[in-house]
């Protein structure tokens, strides 16, 4: 499942244009935009066939056909990325630390025995999507443009085993935040997100589907998400809904190690990163509920929050835990807000960026 030693390399350039007649940039209401709803004019598609994987075009955004049969409806092998593009004050165009998107889809590749794509095909692929598209990336504070890359199985069989045909698409999101208000979070027994062995830490389209029922329930008692619990014990915590997740004992920042249960979020590792910058420390451990419970009642626990690139940090105001309700302080300086700020301000180049992250497109 290696890619081939054909076609392996191309540059932007090389990539064919296909232009929309009827653009919707100017019924676009850039001022008030929700997460992922409305979508820019063109996409970015290669297919996978005859073994290989095909030059990519660019064309207008629409709908794709496919046999009832293709192997996505039936055995899910589908996988996906999330990053951003951001616009600063001059107009320049930006992308935060692209090539661990790259790597990762072909982490998730492998798993998903989808056949990896040449790198080169998604990072040429992006910027040449992104100079079409380059007017619907916001320039609003707290506004980006979603990327979303993301591969399927479009080879036809009821056979239980991988398709022969894939595509790999990139479309384009201008988005707002992701969370609306607060964020109270359920810690989960019963349900588990991942398990040892199997596919949690691959960006893998099921992970999340399977995700819906669980939140659905604690929403319907009063919680937006729920605190992801390892599958074993359910004494450890690992994940906050779609988001890796964070925890500030006294002024120790604590996280979940990575590991086949946990994805190695982006963000995740950039507050580590910039976390250490700052002088606070951090501890990369298991953390027990337990632990977590001991320190509501007593007062050590100052924040929690989930990191992740569609909402970057969003705090957790407050858990539940069997029948009880915890709720957490508002802080004035919160660790979640100063890394949050130092986090996009590199993003949209309103600060130096000591660690390389920004990519200029
Ligand atoms: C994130 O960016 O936090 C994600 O996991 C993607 C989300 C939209 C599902």
């Amino acid at each position: 499942l290696k890619p081939s030693r054909f076609m392996n390399s191309i540059n932007k350039n090389d990539i064919k244009v296909f232009r929309t007649e009827n653009s919707k940039l100017d019924q676009t209401d850039f001022e008030n935009l929700a997460f992922g709803q409305v979508f820019s004019d063109h996409m970015l598609t290669c297919d996978f066939k005859d073994g290989i994987w095909q030059k990519p075009i660019i064309e207008p955004y629409g709908p794709i056909s496919l046999m009832p049969s293709a192997k996505i409806f039936h055995y899910g092998q589908s996988i996906f990325e999330g990053m951003k593009a951001y616009k600063d004050k001059d107009g320049k165009v930006f992308l935060f630390r692209p090539m661990e998107n790259v790597k990762r889809l072909n982490k998730s590749a492998k798993r998903l025995a989808i056949p990896e794509l040449p790198e080169d095909f998604f990072m040429e692929g992006l910027k040449a999507l992104l100079e079409v598209e380059k007017d619907w990336i916001p320039e609003k504070e707290g506004s980006s443009l979603y990327i979303r890359p993301f591969v399927f199985a479009t080879g036809e069989g009821f056979h239980a085993s991988p398709a022969n045909q894939y595509k790999f698409i990139i479309a384009l999101a201008p988005s707002g935040a992701y969370f609306a208000g607060k964020v109270k979070v359920l810690i989960e027994e019963k349900y588990s997100r991942s398990a040892n062995g199997g596919v949690g830490y691959a960006k893998a389209g099921g992970n999340y589907a399977g995700q819906f029922y669980p939140t659905q329930l604690a929403k319907d008692k009063g919680y937006q998400q729920v605190i992801w619990t390892d599958d074993t014990s359910h004494e450890y915590i690992e994940e906050a809904g779609a988001m890796n997740v964070f925890v500030r004992i006294k002024d120790t920042l604590l996280t979940s190690p990575t590991s086949d249960r946990i994805l190695d979020g982006v963000t995740r590792k950039s507050v580590l990163k910039i976390a250490e910058d700052e002088g606070i420390k951090t501890e990369v451990r298991k953390v027990k509920v337990s632990e977590i419970v001991e320190a509501a009642k007593n007062g050590d626990l100052k924040e929690m929050f989930g990191a992740g690139t569609a909402a970057v940090i969003s705090p957790i105001s407050g858990f539940g835990f069997r029948d009880d309700d915890f709720d957490l302080p508002e802080l004035e300086n919160s660790y979640a807000m100063r890394i949050k700020k130092r986090i996009v301000d590199i993003q949209t180049n309103k600060a130096e960026d000591p660690f390389g992250w920004r990519v200029q497109v």
